[in-house]
């Protein structure tokens, strides 16, 4: 029988796992329910994802709750999105606080009110010594945004230009860049979530809505990751020669 995948070695599970949360709508809209259940739901598939990456020993976990560009859908979505996002601030945090997550929300703050903006900074602070695992929760991010951020921050020190540079400033430069990537609802797009850090991220397309996730889903992104070989511009043979063992090790 196949060992579970938390017991395996840890080159085979992602440090950093991404995910775009997406389908909500099609999920709503399959019940004749409003757009807004769907995102509700999606709460629920999030905190069971959360344990399931806690169970797989994945440190890092980031997920896409609301874009820039979503800001442009039809008006009471979008106060249904602040609302949820307030109500899943005091219901949820304490739980997340209690198994070890450290909440962190990348994305640009100016837009938000005042209520959320409180309700995010608490989170973070309150969770800001947690160790288990690091969960990112992008809000009102965009990749585009946070590139521009960034060589704005770099400018205004009077440092050049430089990939490390850029990347000490980037909204996600606590964490390494993220291993797997996942979208589920069943398109092939980025859609402006982490263009700068999935350079070399591993893609994984799930049919699945966003609130149907859960452990069994991750289970097999998981396995589908663990099947491939990630090269960072080498050759195979490269890479199998700096991780076969050395005849030192196979005695
Ligand atoms: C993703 O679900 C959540 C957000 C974008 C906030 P969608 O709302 O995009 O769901 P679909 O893609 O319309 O089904
Ligand atoms: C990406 O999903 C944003 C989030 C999941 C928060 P979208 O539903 O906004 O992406 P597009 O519009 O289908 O590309
Ligand atoms: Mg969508």
């Amino acid at each position: 029988m196949a060992e579970p995948l938390s017991s395996q070695g840890s080159i085979a599970t992602p440090h950093h796992v991404a995910i775009v949360m997406d389908g909500n709508g099609r999920w709503a809209k399959k019940r004749f329910l409003p757009r807004v259940a769907g995102h509700k739901q999606g709460v629920e598939a999030l905190r069971r994802t959360v344990k399931a990456c806690l169970d797989a020993g994945i440190q890092v976990l980031s997920v896409f709750a609301f874009s820039s560009e979503n800001w442009a859908r039809p008006a009471d979505e979008v106060s249904g999105l602040m609302e949820l996002m307030a109500l899943a601030l005091s219901r949820e945090v304490s739980g997340l606080h209690q198994q070890g997550v450290q909440i962190h929300f990348p994305g640009d703050k100016s837009r938000l009110s005042p209520r959320v903006t409180e309700g995010l900074e608490k989170a973070q602070a309150l969770t800001a010594h947690n160790t288990r695992l690091v969960l990112n929760v992008c809000f009102n991010y965009g990749g585009r945004w946070d590139i521009v951020q960034a060589a704005a921050q770099v400018q205004a020190q009077g440092l050049p230009i430089t990939e490390q540079n850029l990347a000490q400033h980037l909204a996600l430069a606590h964490v390494p860049d993220p291993d797997l990537f996942i979208r589920t609802g069943g398109e092939m797009r980025v859609s402006n979530f982490l263009i700068w850090q999935m350079a070399y991220a591993e893609f994984y397309f799930s049919q699945a809505l966003w609130p149907d996730f859960g452990p069994s889903e991750l289970e097999s992104a998981l396995a589908a990751y663990q099947r491939r070989e990630r090269r960072f511009g080498l050759t195979s043979e490269q890479i199998n020669a700096a991780t076969a063992p050395t005849p030192e090790e196979n005695r």
